[in-house]
């Protein structure tokens, strides 16, 4: 018998006590022994729950029971559950996580710890919720040097970019909507200002290059700033505002990583990838590209990925199950700054005064466009070029675009 403890019984959390006893018989099977739920850690007390039997309010519990193999971590945060992680961990207990926030900040120290005490740390819901990413990564592509890799990995920011489009509503509106429907929390920051997405995107690059990636070594910009006039102008010239999280493999063992909205053109798969759903595309430099798409969130998708881990360390105990990258270091990290591209603008200043300053501008049109408010797309130059060429104007927005 394999036996599991959850701490946390939020949405996550409750989700993963759902599809194990669900799915108790088939996981069972495939495990070969019985995967049992034995605790499950929270401060609240949650009478007439079929778990009632399992609830445990003091970690010691769980740490000092031997017949505890697994615990799955869904707290959340990077406080209290590192401190559960760590001492999990060192208790020689496999640790399985969705949580991006401790994965991104702390994932290197938690694999050494895992790896010293000959257990597992896995993480595969922490990135993309339901979707298979970090495994296939690690396991299917493993023959690959990455090149790239560019996603949409944020639900709330998808959904609501999503409802400007289709819908029309303002970003106000939209994140009304997705709170309302459950989607953002009440403080949507983490959301809708990126610092999801980049925590998701350092977990892709640490598994991708080999270093930890933290997630202050990263510029980030949410979506807060775009608004209905820049969907209308990206839309005019065929392309859909999404926000990315994005790194690409540089010279000399460097990345470049950054989370910003872009304009995707259409012809890519992932201006199609609306609502709630999340896709990472990954370039090697064997397969070519492989997209991943599914839902990056919810308590079964997640719940989905959590288990797989559980079932991946109860399979076969002895196996090295190790995530693994390296220390990371200061100058790891590059600047987007470097990478040329082309830009959408959107300006006060006239088509003449663009063209004399970016050379030969794409001028865009979208009906109902106050007198006064001229958009463009530049020619390919970097940012610190554009915002040179622009000095003497202002400037209503300003985003990258994707290159097909
Ligand atoms: N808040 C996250 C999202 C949840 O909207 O994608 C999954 O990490």
């Amino acid at each position: 018998m394999v036996n599991v403890a959850i701490l946390g019984f939020g949405t996550v959390g409750s989700g993963v006590a759902e599809v194990l006893t669900t799915n108790s018989d088939l996981i069972g099977r495939r495990v070969d022994e019985l995967v049992n739920l034995k605790y499950i850690l929270d401060v609240r007390d949650f009478p007439g729950s079929p778990y009632e039997h399992c609830f445990v309010k003091d970690f010691s519990v769980i740490e000092q029971d031997p017949e505890v193999d697994v615990v799955v971590e869904t707290i959340g945060g990077a406080t209290i559950a590192l401190e559960f992680t760590t001492r999990a961990l060192k208790a020689g207990k496999s640790v399985v996580s969705s949580n991006k926030e401790l994965v991104a900040t702390h994932g290197y120290e938690l694999l050494q710890l895992a790896r010293e005490h000959g257990v597992s740390y896995l993480f595969e819901a922490s990135v993309g919720g339901g979707i298979p990413i970090l495994r296939p990564l690690t396991a299917c592509l493993a023959a690959n040097e990455f090149d790239q890799i560019t996603g949409i990995l944020n639900g709330t920011t998808n959904y609501i970019l999503t409802r400007m489009i289709r819908a029309g509503l303002t970003f106000e509106q939209a994140l009304k909507e997705a709170q309302d429907k459950g989607y953002a929390e009440k403080d949507p920051t983490a959301d809708v200002d990126g610092h999801d997405a980049c925590r998701k995107i350092c977990i892709l690059a640490a598994l991708s290059f080999g270093e930890h990636v933290y997630p202050n070594q990263v510029p980030t910009e949410g979506i807060r700033n775009v608004t209905l006039a820049d969907v209308a102008y990206a839309d005019s010239c065929g392309y859909k505002i999404k926000l990315l999280g994005r790194a690409i493999r540089q010279e000399g063992g460097k990345v470049c990583a950054f989370v910003a909205p872009h304009l995707v053109p259409c012809e890519n798969p992932l201006a199609g990838v609306e609502d709630v759903f999340n896709a990472v595309s990954v370039t090697g430099n064997a397969v070519g590209d492989v997209m991943f798409y599914g839902r990056g969130a919810g308590k079964l998708p997640t719940a989905s990925a959590v288990v797989a881990d559980v079932i991946d360390i109860a399979k076969d105990k002895k196996r090295d199950h190790h995530n693994q990258w390296g220390p990371g270091r200061e100058d790891l990290v590059v600047s987007p700054d470097i990478l040329t591209s082309r830009w959408y603008i959107r300006t006060t200043a006239s088509v003449e005064q663009l063209r004399s300053a970016c050379g030969e501008v794409q001028p865009l049109a979208r009906s109902g466009a106050p007198a006064g408010e001229t958009a463009c797309l530049t020619p390919p130059m970097t940012e610190p070029e554009l915002k040179e060429r622009l000095s003497h104007v202002e400037l209503l927005s300003k985003l990258r675009v994707l290159s097909e």
